[in-house]
């Protein structure tokens, strides 16, 4: 499986989709790495490029709920956490494996895929809308 951005990813904020298309396009080049070779150092320098961007994207939507004083940003930071955890996770099992197993690429489809899609469609796009409300009730 791929990861793929489409219409149902939309939060209508330009930065956070722009971004993440590139977290999307990171997560691929790590399932491409996983296939081809599946040489473990590679997969490892490829999991970096993801774990750095994921922080750079993370702080930038959280500095983004400062800005604008989002309610829910306790409980959203909780939820990058979360995203925090399973990379760490990630890179004890090519640590501990010859390389990119078929438990890996499981894992990077379960807990990566699946949980960037739930939680832009949920939390990234409440934060979407709830900036749209506030800059335009302020036009008023
Ligand atoms: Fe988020």
């Amino acid at each position: 499986m791929r990861a793929e951005f489409d219409d149902s990813l939309v939060t209508g904020n330009e930065m956070i989709d722009t971004q993440h298309k590139e977290l999307i396009d990171k997560i691929n080049k790590l399932l491409d790495s996983c296939e081809s070779g599946r040489d473990k150092l590679v997969a490892i320098k490829t999991l970096d490029y993801l774990a750095d961007y994921t922080d750079f994207h993370f702080s930038e939507e959280e500095k983004l709920q400062e800005e604008i004083e989002y309610p829910g940003i306790t409980e959203h930071k909780k939820e990058h956490e979360k995203l925090r955890t399973v990379v760490k996770e990630l890179y004890e099992m090519l640590e501990e494996e010859e390389g990119p197993s078929d438990a890996f690429v499981e894992q990077v489809n379960k807990n990566v895929i699946e949980w960037l899609y739930r939680h832009i469609k949920g939390f990234d796009r409440s934060v979407a809308e709830y900036k749209f409300m506030t800059a335009n009730s302020e036009r008023l």
